[in-house]
């Protein structure tokens, strides 16, 4: 096991700090048995902001470009946390110079670079992940073990979303996020969550149909300045074209026979961050809502036919992640957003360290590149107005 590990951060703008202030706390949840974790170092170009950002979590230096965390050799993972085109040149050039790396999703700006991620991913020379962070939300995980354990029976039905509305502003900058072909915007930003959220409860998609993407926001004002995450900024009276949806939807068919709907908006108003899905079986229905990240509904054959209903579950020890992690280790305490990053972080960490205990590990680079399969799919269906089918998953 390594003394101590030193980590990075690129990208200091929305995701970055979350990535950020996970570090900080990893060494506090889950079990003993990690190293020291050295705080290194922040990079963004923008480099008030990396010093902003090293300054509020304890990292020791800003950096101005992801250029120079790969040049320092003291550094060993690294949050790769900028706009996705330039996921693919810093993953290269980090596992080139001996680094961990845990990329944002999605995996890439492009197929070919996802592919490429992943041959490099292949070569195991690092430890490789992606941040499909809401797979660390213990709600979601009690109800993947309730699906597991068959207690709603043979899964029939699943109807996720993931609905936001960062994007209902027409003033709103003409930022990283507007750019790219049909299936880079709300699908990739968002739908790559709800996606793999779908995969990770229910199994493997098999083909997906009747996809359909809209604009609804055709042009905005180009930014002035740096645009942070969804912020506002001062923009330009010169208008831009937005090049991916707003909305999607899809039907999918799983493996299994389950038959699903997927929908993600970015400008579905009043819902900031609306991932959420019901998932049925034969004898049972789980459901959860990310606004209420510290509950989720279950209905089920028990107790007695006659009180019978659905019941409110309150996260607490008895679920994973919160047991022997969460500070405050008792029911009721809620937990949110920044929970995930810690969670993820840590598995990160233990699989880096080789813990013995570890938490479960991140997804891989592979199956973020599964993700971008399936919003491929979808976008051919809505050209070709048929049903395609998905690639079998990474073994
Ligand atoms: N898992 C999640 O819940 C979640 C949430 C938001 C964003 N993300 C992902 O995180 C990534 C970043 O998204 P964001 O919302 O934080 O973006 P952002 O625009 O807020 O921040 C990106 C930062 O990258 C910096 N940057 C740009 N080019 C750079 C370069 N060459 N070298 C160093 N820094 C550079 C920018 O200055 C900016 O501060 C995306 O891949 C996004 O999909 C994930």
């Amino acid at each position: 096991m390594p003394e101590q590990i030193s980590v990075a951060v690129i990208g200091a703008g929305m995701a970055g700090r979350s990535h950020a202030a996970a570090y900080r706390m990893a060494g506090s949840v889950s079990g003993p048995g990690l190293p020291p974790i050295r705080l290194a170092a922040i990079a963004d170009v923008n480099l008030a902001l990396a010093q902003d950002g090293a300054r509020r979590y304890g990292y020791e230096k800003a950096l101005p470009s992801w250029e120079a965390v790969a040049e320092d050799p003291s550094i060993d993972a690294v949050s790769i946390v900028v706009g996705n085109a330039l996921h693919r040149p810093i993953a290269e050039a980090l596992v080139g110079a001996g680094k961990h790396v845990l990329c944002e999703k999605p995996l890439a700006g492009s197929m070919a670079d996802a592919r490429a991620m992943v041959e490099l991913e292949r070569q195991g020379r690092a430890v490789t992940a992606i941040g499909y962070c809401y797979r660390r939300s213990p709600a979601i995980a009690a109800i993947r073990d309730h699906i597991r354990a068959g207690e709603l029976g043979e899964l029939t039905t699943l109807h996720a979303r993931y609905w936001c509305d960062y994007a209902c502003d027409p003033r709103g900058p003409l930022s990283w996020r507007f750019k790219g072909g049909m299936g880079s915007g709300a699908l990739g930003d968002i739908g790559a969550h709800i996606i793999d959220q779908g995969e990770y409860l229910c199994g493997p998609i098999a083909s997906v149909a009747g996809g359909s993407l809209s604009i609804q926001i055709p042009k905005r004002p180009l930014p002035l300045g740096a645009v942070i995450g969804h912020n506002a900024a001062p923009v330009s009276s010169e208008m831009g074209e937005v090049e991916n949806e707003d909305t999607a939807t899809f039907t999918a068919r799983f493996r299994s026979g389950l038959a699903a709907t997927f929908s993600v908006s970015r400008t579905a108003f009043g819902e900031p961050n609306g991932l959420g899905f019901d998932v049925y079986g034969t004898s049972g229905r789980a459901s959860f809502d990310f606004h209420r990240p510290a509950e989720y509904t279950i209905d089920d054959a028990q107790p007695e036919a006659r009180t019978r209903g659905v019941r409110r579950v309150i996260v607490g020890p008895q679920m994973p992640y919160f047991a022997g992690g969460y500070p405050m280790e008792a029911p009721g305490v809620g937990i949110g957003n920044q929970e995930q990053f810690t969670y993820q972080a840590r598995a990160f960490l233990d699989q880096i360290a080789g813990v013995a205990d570890p938490l479960p590990r991140n997804a891989s680079f592979a199956d973020g590149l599964r993700s971008m399969e399936i919003i491929e799919a979808v976008v051919r269906s809505a050209r070709d107005g048929a049903a395609v089918a998905v690639p079998a998953p990474p073994a």
